[in-house]
């Protein structure tokens, strides 16, 4: 990504201590968001990068959301939604996947994409790499085209490059 949206990114992100666990430091996109200047820059850099290449956005519940539906009407396709167990109307597919602690279950409408269709991931956060490597696996279950995942920060040392091996992973920054 070019120079001046890494920065536009690093200056508008909130760095919290301890949230949501002790010794996590969150990094909270919500300034960005809420500047509308860098919120639409950041979105028509994004747009720049990947129009023509992807028939769809694929948003992960909820803050790939914020980021997907903007994106998706900036490039003139349509948006998927990828969502948390048990919150979309059926038919539906769904992959389960460990956390740390526990499981998590992400689903998507596989009517809604059609056969071949190249689908570009989005998401705030690549920290493990589970949520979205269900994603790339329920699209795929639908009948597109994961293409790649975009993120806006990569957490390096959490491996989630390593987990979504084979794939593409661009992220605005990396810490
Ligand atoms: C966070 C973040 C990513 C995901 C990354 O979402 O927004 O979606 O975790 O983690 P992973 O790479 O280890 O899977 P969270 O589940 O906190 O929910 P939210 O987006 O609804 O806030
Ligand atoms: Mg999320």
């Amino acid at each position: 990504f070019p120079s001046d949206a890494v920065s536009l990114v690093e200056s508008h992100l909130r760095e919290v201590p301890d949230f949501p666990a002790p010794g996590v430091l969150f990094r909270d996109i919500t300034p960005l968001i809420a500047d509308p200047q860098a919120f639409k820059v950041l979105i028509e850099t994004i747009a720049e990068r990947y129009r023509g290449q992807v028939d769809a956005v694929a948003g992960l519940e909820s803050r790939g959301f914020i980021l997907g539906a903007p994106l998706a009407i900036e490039m003139g396709v349509g948006m998927l939604t990828v969502r948390k167990g048990g919150r979309l109307p059926g038919p539906v597919v769904g992959v389960d996947y460990d956390l740390e602690y526990g499981s998590a279950r992400m689903e998507l409408q596989p009517f809604t994409v059609a056969d071949g269709q190249r689908v570009l991931v989005i998401d705030d956060v690549l920290a493990t790499g589970g949520t979205a490597n269900a994603a790339f696996e329920l699209i795929e279950r639908a009948g597109g085209v994961p293409t790649r995942l975009c993120v806006l920060i990569e957490l390096r040392e959490l491996g989630g490059r390593e987990r979504l091996a084979g794939r593409e992973v661009d992220a605005v920054l990396t810490y």
